[in-house]
């Protein structure tokens, strides 16, 4: 190591419940961890990118969550407690803290040194910097499980991707062209030519009407193998989806996008449409909701792909670390086209 740790390090705090401008806190006096759990590492956090699970977990009451808890999950950075792992101090690192470990732990991203697994770890390709390595783990494993874990789509195959501008859409345009599959999209008219960068064809602007009623009206054939919905669990795009969805397709959904608990009573609505039985007129269609799972050779695969070339991760804007209130503002307009990041050091 080339300098000792400090003993302090700053870091953002969940502390309660609510929209991120009212739970969030700034700490200057977290300590910095030197008792590291066997199989994990210290990253000194270079950058760490937002998801929207980071506000979504936000909203969810004391109760459900741990609080405190270090804010979001993605990140890259440099090795300086390597642990006895396969890393090495100085190592350039890019992955995530997974939810579920910060469920139980309260550490996060947001944070100046970050106790992180080693197999939620792999070197950052060197033809990218921390900034965009950053935001590479938790979109793109998701886009890699719904395509390929889920939807097992095959060279060859058709595609639809719901959100293709989106930071999970656009990681799921490229690796499932890079695959041989034809992907068409949904984008609003301004992110029409966005997509298209990316290697999708036909692309629906879903602002000009009903998604479901222009798939419909465009008469796909071959049907898609896979639908994959990466902006809600919307209910007409599956009850109409046997037009559009081959029979032993299945529709994937990164699942309902509730911002608040005042959302719960429609997205109790759209499931029972969804999960209605075919026997009493329900669709015959697979649907699948996931949560992505985080595995090293998932990141190893997306690392390779972005040094060969053939995978480019997309940055929206980029934040002071202390303007993370700021960035937050900036992931729920839902507006953004790639990855929100915070540079932390
Ligand atoms: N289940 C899981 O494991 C998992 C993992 C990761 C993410 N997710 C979920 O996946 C969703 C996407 O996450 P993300 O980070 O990729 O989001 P994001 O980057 O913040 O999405 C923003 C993009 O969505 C587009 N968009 C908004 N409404 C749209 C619509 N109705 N139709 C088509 N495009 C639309 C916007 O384009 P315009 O400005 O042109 O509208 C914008 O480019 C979130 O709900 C997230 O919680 C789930």
């Amino acid at each position: 190591m080339d300098s000792p740790l400090p003993p302090l390090q700053k870091g953002w705090q969940v502390i309660k419940s609510g929209v991120p401008k009212n739970v969030l806190k700034f700490r200057t006096d977290l300590p910095v961890p030197t008792d590291i759990p066997k199989g994990h590492v210290l990253v000194k956090v270079l950058a760490a990118a937002l998801n929207p699970i980071g506000y979504k977990l936000m909203a969810m009451p004391n109760f459900m969550v741990k609080r405190p808890v270090i804010a979001e999950h993605d990140l890259a950075g440099e090795i300086v407690i390597a642990n006895g792992t396969e890393f090495h101090v100085g190592d350039e690192v890019f992955g995530l803290v997974p939810a579920e470990l910060s469920m139980k732990t309260g550490w996060g991203s947001m944070q100046e040194y970050a106790i992180v697994p080693a197999e939620a770890l792999v070197l950052k390709p060197k033809n990218i910097d921390f900034t965009t390595a950053a935001g590479v783990a938790l979109a793109g494993q998701t886009a890699y499980d719904a395509l390929f874990v889920i939807g097992k789509l095959e060279e060859g195959q058709r595609v639809f991707i719901n959100g293709g501008s989106s930071s999970v859409g656009t990681l799921a345009i490229q690796l499932a062209k890079e695959k041989g599959v034809r992907v068409d999209c949904s984008a609003s008219g301004r992110n029409t030519d966005y997509v298209k960068s990316f290697g999708a064809e036909q692309v629906f602007d879903y602002t000009k009407k009903p998604l479901y009623e222009q798939l419909l009206e465009a008469n796909i054939s071959p049907p898609y193998n896979v639908f994959f919905d990466c902006i809600d669990a919307t209910a007409n795009l599956f009850v109409h989806s046997k037009k559009y969805l081959a029979p032993n397709g299945i529709f994937v959904s990164t699942g309902p996008n509730v911002h608040s608990l005042s959302a719960l009573p429609i997205v109790l609505w759209t499931m029972t449409r969804i999960y209605w039985p075919t026997l009493l007129g329900g669709v015959h269609r697979q649907f699948k909701i996931f949560l992505f799972k985080s595995e090293k050779t998932k990141l190893q695969a997306l690392a390779d792909l972005i040094a060969e070339g053939k995978l480019k991760p997309q940055v929206d804007s980029v934040f002071s670390f202390e303007d993370l209130p700021k960035a937050y503002e900036r992931i729920m307009s839902g507006r953004a086209t790639g990855k929100i990041v915070v540079q932390v050091l």
